[in-house]
């Protein structure tokens, strides 16, 4: 990992890989810099032993204040060139490497998130909020629509009515609001913040890595598919994983209820094996 890094701080600790923002002083607003950073260190860590699961979060408290209003926006209008090789970053990391992303992924949201910071928030599989954190859908106030891909994934993710509500007026909502209309998962008290977030991500590496991986992608990938071309893309996929996975979990978890009768999937994962 290349710890020249400015913008992105990493720090790996029992299998989970934590990914701070790192401009504290600008609330973690989204920088060029950020995003090439940002681009290359998921890139590393999705190949990375060490990392089975990613928490994508804010240094100083903040998760972000969106793209960088002077350096992004401003800082680019002249320059289109410039201007295309960060928007595909900028795009590429906060969407399309972490939708689909080999390694189960997690937003903790402290402090604020605004505008572009909603891509990657619900670009993760999942959210975990400070009940007080602050989120605005700010760009109406700016003269602008939710650019990027925010428009488009709010509008495929949250509640439709109150999707259109907070791009329309652009107000500040907290973590528990988040919650309700889908934004997050859940949110807890901003001392507990960490701990809850870190318990989720312990239940996700008790799971199997090869069947949580086709699940959440396959999960994915349906969305925008009619039934049967998701009946058939789930048949492939299953076969698949079968043939592919590791740990032979489905044999094992099989093995472990009927024979062994060790497990009972609706209390635990099964143990793995292999
Ligand atoms: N772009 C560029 N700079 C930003 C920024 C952004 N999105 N958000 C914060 N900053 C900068 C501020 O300009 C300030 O810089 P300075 O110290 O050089 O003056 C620094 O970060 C600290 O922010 P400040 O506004 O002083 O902190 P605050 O606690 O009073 O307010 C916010 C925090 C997030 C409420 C406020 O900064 C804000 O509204 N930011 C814009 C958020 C937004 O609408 N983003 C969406 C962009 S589409």
């Amino acid at each position: 990992m290349d710890s020249a890094r400015q913008c992105v701080k990493v720090e790996k600790e029992d299998g989970i890989s934590w990914v701070w923002l790192n401009r504290p002083e600008k609330k973690n607003a989204m920088s060029p810099q950020l995003h090439l950073e940002m681009d290359e260190t998921l890139a590393e860590l999705e190949t990375d032993p060490e990392t089975k699961v990613v928490i994508v979060a804010g240094a100083g408290g903040n998760f972000s204040a969106g793209q960088d209003l002077k350096e992004y926006f401003r800082g680019l209008d002249q320059n289109p060139a410039g201007a295309k090789r960060i928007r595909e970053a900028s795009n590429r990391w906060r969407w399309g490497r972490l939708y689909m992303y080999d390694k189960p992924t997690i937003s903790m949201v402290e402090g604020y998130c605004a505008g572009g910071a909603f891509t990657q928030l619900l670009a993760t599989d999942f959210a975990v909020a400070a009940d007080d954190a602050v989120f605005s859908l700010s760009e109406v106030n700016w003269g602008i629509i939710p650019g990027g891909v925010v428009a488009k994934v709010v509008a495929d993710s949250v509640l439709y009515r109150h999707g259109l509500y907070y791009a329309c007026l652009g107000e500040a909502f907290d973590g528990k609001e988040a919650t309700r209309i889908g934004l997050t998962n859940f949110s807890v008290p901003k001392e507990q913040l960490r701990e809850k977030t870190v318990e989720l991500a312990k239940k996700l590496m008790a799971k199997s890595p090869a069947v949580l991986r086709a699940t959440k992608q396959a999960m994915r990938m349906v969305r925008t598919m009619d039934i049967q071309q998701a009946g058939d893309y789930l048949a492939n996929r299953s076969l698949a994983l079968k043939a592919s996975d590791p740990n032979k979990s489905y044999e094992t978890g099989l093995s472990q209820f009927l024979d062994k009768k060790s497990f009972k999937p609706f209390f635990e994962p099964f143990k793995k094996e292999g």
